[in-house]
């Protein structure tokens, strides 16, 4: 099973943004952590992270099985069984992005770092959720783990 870890804008930023809201653990660290996990569940996990809106349409489409777009990276042109998706200030604007997700039908949990539902109020709604298997916000760098045991867990009981 092929899973791939989708972080979006500033998310690169991890462990430096913010860290009174997001904590101190890079995306560096947080990657190294799910890659140990993934070994456990068995399961190839592809990580990537996106400041552009458009380069993460296009992997995804890639990631749903479709015809890569020539600026997708190598690892990420093949067919992924699911996606952990931390989606970032997208998560509360980009219907474009969910319209991707749903339109290749790659499942997918939501993920969040801190607990938007505790946010400021345009922090409070995702355009991701409704799509989503599932979603993991308020727990910090754990919360990617929980997911990738829920989705995995999710994904074999449907097969
Ligand atoms: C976030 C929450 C979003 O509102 C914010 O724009 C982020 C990070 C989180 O992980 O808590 O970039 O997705």
């Amino acid at each position: 099973m092929r899973i791939a870890v989708l972080n979006g804008p500033n998310l690169n930023l991890l462990g430096t943004r913010e860290p009174e809201i997001y904590g101190t653990t890079t995306l560096a660290e947080i990657e190294a952590r799910l890659h140990e996990v993934s070994m456990g569940l068995n399961v190839e996990l592809v990580f990537a992270q996106f400041n552009h809106e458009g380069d993460l349409i296009d992997t995804i489409h890639a990631l749903g099985g479709r015809a890569p777009a020539p600026g997708v990276a190598p690892e990420l042109r093949a067919k992924a069984n699911g996606a952990l998706v931390n989606a970032g200030a997208w998560t509360h604007t980009s219907l474009a992005l969910r319209d991707a997700l749903s339109g290749v039908a790659l499942p997918y949990v939501e993920v969040h770092l801190s607990n938007i539902f505790a946010r400021e109020p345009e922090r409070r709604h995702s355009v991701l959720a409704s799509g989503a298997r599932g979603v993991v916000c308020g727990l910090g760098a754990v919360g990617y783990e929980l997911a990738l045991g829920g989705l995995v867990a999710q994904l074999r009981a449907a097969k």
